[in-house]
């Protein structure tokens, strides 16, 4: 549109225009061990199942208005109260409601470095961030995240911390999780738990007692639904019913409700799959610790951490080799990282013999 000075400005809030894109480039190598999913994918005979029901459902329908049904079925799942569950369509949308339902304008608090969308989303909804740096092996800084709830404004708004820690894989003490409960009162302390299937424990027990305490989960890693796209968050019955009202109504698809249904009916592979990758993340951490020039990091997920002497040589080296990893030299801290996913045994094997050889 022109006005009398020129073109009209979009109505675009300058904090979106400011933002910088998600930071991911789709790359397609033979090998692609970049992106932490399942090294394989749904069951064909549980993809069959879901297919069959999908057949006999009317897709002319709106679904439940709140994936009723499915958070009832994750309920069950996990114990659960289901006026405590909240199911949507990953849990990158529930990261980005987290910070509408308390955060927005107030303030985001986590650790750096981190899983890059906490401060995106944060950016985006105009919330004050703050990111306190790691220490050096990648635990709790407790004494600065204390520092960082009693700066100004006081006011509570939301934290986010991944456990088990993307990208390191670290997982932090639940001693220290139990204190930053405790020193976080008036705030949503949001444990994003995407890999607690590959973790010794999980934060359950914590978000149980506390109800500003709550977990974040996906189908998209163990059970092997990245495509899918669901998510969900277990939280208190009060916390759950005001997150609710952020969701989009009939926001979960026919796809979505029945393949879920499914999956949580045959829970059992998602067991095998996880030795599976506790088992070969053993084998690539063993196979590493011998690499002339990498170091690689404890992990308690399905990924590992690397840290090369140059990210970029080294990436390029696996490259061409057929083997796509994630760079993450970028993010604080990690100079010359990189990431890797834990695959099937012949592609660990592939990104194990390019390793041997690159710089
Ligand atoms: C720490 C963490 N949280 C959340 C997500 C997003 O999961 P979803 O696929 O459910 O949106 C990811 C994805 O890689 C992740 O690494």
């Amino acid at each position: 549109m022109q006005g009398d000075n020129g073109p009209m400005p979009l109505p675009i809030r300058p904090a979106v225009a400011a933002s910088p894109d998600y930071p991911f480039h789709a790359i397609d190598a033979p090998v692609k061990l970049d992106q932490n999913e399942s090294f394989a994918d749904f069951p064909a005979e549980l993809k069959e199942l879901a297919l069959q029901r999908l057949r006999d459902l009317p897709w002319h329908r709106y679904t439940d208005l709140n994936a009723e049904a499915l958070c009832e079925a994750v309920a069950r799942h996990e114990s659960w109260s289901p006026r405590g569950t909240v199911v949507t369509t990953g849990s990158n949308v529930l990261i980005a409601l987290l910070v509408q339902l308390a955060g927005m304008g107030a303030r985001v608090l986590t650790v750096k470095p981190n899983f890059s969308l906490y401060g995106l989303d944060a950016g985006l909804l105009g919330a004050a961030l703050t990111e306190v740096p790691l220490k050096p092996d990648f635990s709790l800084d407790m004494d600065g995240l204390r520092t960082a709830l009693a700066e100004p404004p006081t006011r509570g708004g939301v934290i986010f911390l991944p456990r088990p820690h993307a990208p390191t894989g670290a997982l932090c003490e639940l001693g220290e999780l139990e204190a930053l409960a405790q020193a976080s009162e008036g705030w949503l302390l949001v444990i994003d738990e995407a890999y607690h299937h590959f973790a010794d424990g999980d934060a359950r027990d914590l978000a149980c007692r506390h109800p500003h305490v709550l977990l974040l989960r996906t189908f998209s890693k163990a059970w092997g639904l990245a495509g899918l796209r669901m998510g969900y968050a277990l939280a208190s019955d009060d916390v759950a019913r005001q997150l609710r009202k952020l969701v989009p109504p009939f926001g979960v698809s026919v796809l979505q409700t029945v393949s879920t249904l499914v999956a949580l009916e045959h829970p059992d592979y998602v067991r095998e799959r996880v030795a599976h990758t506790l088992r070969e993340r053993e084998r690539m951490t063993q196979a590493l610790r011998s690499h002339p020039t990498w170091q690689v990091m404890p992990s308690q997920a399905n990924f590992l951490l690397v840290r090369t002497p140059d990210a970029q040589r080294a990436f390029d080296a696996l490259l061409t080799q057929g083997v796509l990893v994630r760079r993450q030299d970028r993010l604080h801290g990690l100079q010359g990282c990189l990431r890797v996913t834990v695959g099937t045994q012949a592609e660990n094997d592939a990104f194990l013999r390019a390793a041997a050889a690159a710089p």
